[in-house]
């Protein structure tokens, strides 16, 4: 049975996936990381790569395959000004390629800066593959006001999937730098998720 923690965070461990297999490092040393901008080019500190690499490597192909019963496609990944799915900012849904399945590897610094909390852009859960640890993410129960977060994810070795419909950011931390993550984007609603992964 996937493990529903609450409204926010599914943890699968049934699907496999091992963050030691010497694969994954190899993957995300051989790659060129880019800055990632944000929607609104404000910055955020960690950098991304969905190049060829990344897509064609038997890993991520085999997690695509795995999760095909979802509604994957690449997205945009952070706003703080649009609500996400069939709502707020079109412009950003349209320069969407809706016929792209990506996985991307994300390489993060939150020793400087936090991700700020946010709602993301397009998408509406994300697939996690958590590949360093520790490493954390922050969900709030809305737009947060200096509110403490209501609950704080420490990633196990799993398979995570995460409400990013939902407030969310990531705290500044000294630990756990470089964050390495795979994620692949999903535009099934939250209820749609927790029913589709209860066939698992
Ligand atoms: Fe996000």
């Amino acid at each position: 049975m996937p493990n529903f923690i609450n409204d926010y965070v599914i943890e699968i461990p049934e699907i496999d996936f091992d963050p030691t297999d010497p694969r994954w490092v190899e993957l995300y040393q051989s790659v060129t990381f880019k800055e990632y901008p944000g929607w609104e080019g404000d910055g955020y500190p960690f950098q991304t790569c969905s190049t060829d690499v990344v897509q064609n490597s038997t890993l991520v192909q085999w997690y695509i395959e795995k999760f095909s019963f979802l509604d994957l496609r690449s997205s945009n990944y952070i706003s703080t000004k649009t609500t996400p799915g069939d709502g707020g900012d079109a412009g950003a849904r349209n320069s969407i390629n809706q016929n792209t399945v990506k996985g991307t590897l994300i390489k993060g610094d939150l020793s400087v800066r936090s991700i700020l909390p946010h709602v993301d852009a397009t998408r509406t859960t994300g697939i996690l593959f958590p590949l360093t640890f520790p490493q954390y993410v922050n969900f709030y129960k809305n737009e947060p006001n200096g509110n403490d977060p209501i609950y704080v994810h420490e990633y196990k070795p799993v398979i995570t999937i995460i409400n990013t419909a939902s407030w969310h950011g990531v705290s500044q931390t000294a630990i756990g730098n470089p964050r390495y993550q795979l994620q692949l984007d999903c535009y099934n609603s939250w209820e749609e998720m927790s029913s589709l992964i209860n066939t698992l």
